[in-house]
């Protein structure tokens, strides 16, 4: 039977103690009650709960793979257009079970195609050198993903690709060669899909873009880069069964919450999610706008940062070891690696290090990783320590799962609806004053007054 990942809180005591987690455990069932009756603010946004099952016997599921294996063939090159939630989960999860240099590999290597991310800023610079690479290859695929199908960053990114294929191939190839992921229905994305015939994969109403790596926004890029979907679903099915564990002790989604909870009620508000292994880079970044996004509201919730160690032991180490004390660290455990090598032995020894010959990298690697926890926990940083088995997309469908189901349940107790996020329509808004867009006069003249009676003139000569 596969194992599944686990927490290890223990190094979270004595800033947490049972007396705490026993007086804390009601309140903790009845946000995993919440969460599972559907009874909670945003219940119009659960549709991700239950994802992994209905995904793994759709219908869309085997379109998704079609396609995605049509793009896997085809494609040199496949052009992920998209923000936040519409670009985070996919880019996280190709890092995390890629080649590190994926899009550096030959052809054949690789298995799939170039894969490059546009719409995710407003650079440029960015889009001008993402343009530049279809000149460089015969074939081009353009996933555009937006659920609202509004979004400036992705919109106007989209606009320059969309015209660069149609130059390449003309209209009739480039609609082709053109998907989009959106909603069933709204949204300037679905009006464009609609007119130019583009295929069209849909956005469940009730999933929300962080939520949705599961769903095509996620899985088509997965799959044409030739990853299992499969696989990855049902990894987060069997954290969605033992998600629904009413003994917390057997219910790393509910544990990781309440720890985290706890610690927050004991000053701990920023929370640091540690990896060692690069190749989980940007999973700490969908991981920051999944907690991020969904927490911080209404003057609450634990600020999300990351670090990738030991790389940042040599940048952050010093201030997690003896800055301010307000952090604590979530460390992601790797237990297995995917591959390893001995370190060369070197009988002069002018570096010293002669001591390490014969080791694996991976020894070194846990051995830095025990130091580190060690210290930390020394420096009074509480660890929580996530074990996963192996970094595969089993097991990755299993943590992406669980911090789901632990945001729900953490957002909930914090007293927050974890599905909205009204915070991001602010700058937005400024946004359009300035530029100017149709309607957006009244909020220009607000603007206007605003600006000018922000401070000023404090600036160096
Ligand atoms: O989680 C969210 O809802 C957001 O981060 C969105 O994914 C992001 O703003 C992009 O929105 P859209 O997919 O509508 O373009």
């Amino acid at each position: 039977m596969d194992k599944k990942i686990s927490i290890d809180y223990s190094y979270t005591y004595p800033y947490i103690d049972d007396s705490k987690i026993e007086n804390y455990m009601d309140e903790v069932k009845k946000a995993m009650n919440t969460l599972w009756k559907g009874t909670g603010s945003g219940a119009d946004f659960l549709g991700w709960r239950e994802l992994p099952n209905e995904r793994l016997q759709s219908q869309e599921l085997s379109k998704i793979i079609e396609v995605g294996n049509e793009i896997n063939e085809k494609a040199d090159l496949l052009i992920c257009v998209g923000i936040g939630g519409s670009y985070l989960g996919a880019k996280a999860v190709l890092e995390a079970l890629s080649h590190p240099f994926y899009n550096y590999l030959s052809k054949n290597d690789r298995k799939g195609p170039k894969i490059l991310f546009a719409g995710q800023n407003i650079s440029g610079s960015w889009l001008s050198a993402v343009l530049d690479e279809i000149d460089k290859v015969d074939s081009v695929y353009v996933n555009v993903i937006s659920k609202s199908g509004t979004t400036t960053e992705p919109g106007i990114a989209f606009r320059s690709l969309k015209s660069k294929l149609e130059k390449k191939y003309g209209k009739i190839e480039a609609a082709k060669k053109i998907i989009t992921t959106t909603d069933a229905k709204k949204g300037a994305l679905r009006t464009l899909a609609n007119n130019e015939g583009y295929r069209t994969f849909i956005i469940p109403d009730d999933v929300g873009g962080r939520f949705s790596v599961l769903t095509p926004v996620g899985l088509l890029p997965i799959v044409s880069a030739g990853i299992e979907a499969s696989k990855l679903l049902k990894g987060a099915l069997e954290a969605s069964i033992y998600g629904k564990e009413e003994d917390i002790s057997k219910n790393p989604a509910a544990t990781y919450a309440m720890i985290r909870n706890l610690l927050l009620k004991a000053g701990y508000h920023t929370e640091i999610l540690v990896n060692y292994e690069p190749a989980l880079h940007y999973f700490s970044e969908w991981w920051k706008q999944l907690y991020g996004e969904s927490e911080g509201k209404n003057g609450k919730g634990i600020f999300t940062a990351s670090v990738d160690f030991t790389t940042d032991l040599h940048s952050m180490g010093q201030w997690i070891q003896d800055g301010q004390r307000f952090i604590f660290e979530t460390t992601l455990n790797v237990v297995a690696p995917i591959s390893d090598l001995k370190v060369a032995s070197d009988k002069e020894d002018l570096d010293g290090m002669e001591f390490l010959a014969g080791k694996t990298y991976e020894d070194i690697n846990k051995k830095a990783m025990q130091g580190t926890l060690v210290a930390h926990y020394e420096g009074k940083v509480p660890n929580m320590i996530i074990n996963i088995p192996e970094l595969n997309s089993y097991y990755l469908g299993q943590l992406i799962y669980m911090f789901e189901q632990a945001c729900g349940i953490s957002g909930y107790l914090l007293g927050v609806n974890p599905f909205d996020q009204p915070g991001v329509e602010a700058y937005k808004k400024n946004m359009f004053a300035l530029l100017n867009k149709p309607g957006s006069e009244d909020a220009k003249k607000l603007l206007d007054e605003k600006m000018a009676s922000m401070p000023s003139g404090k600036i160096t000569k």
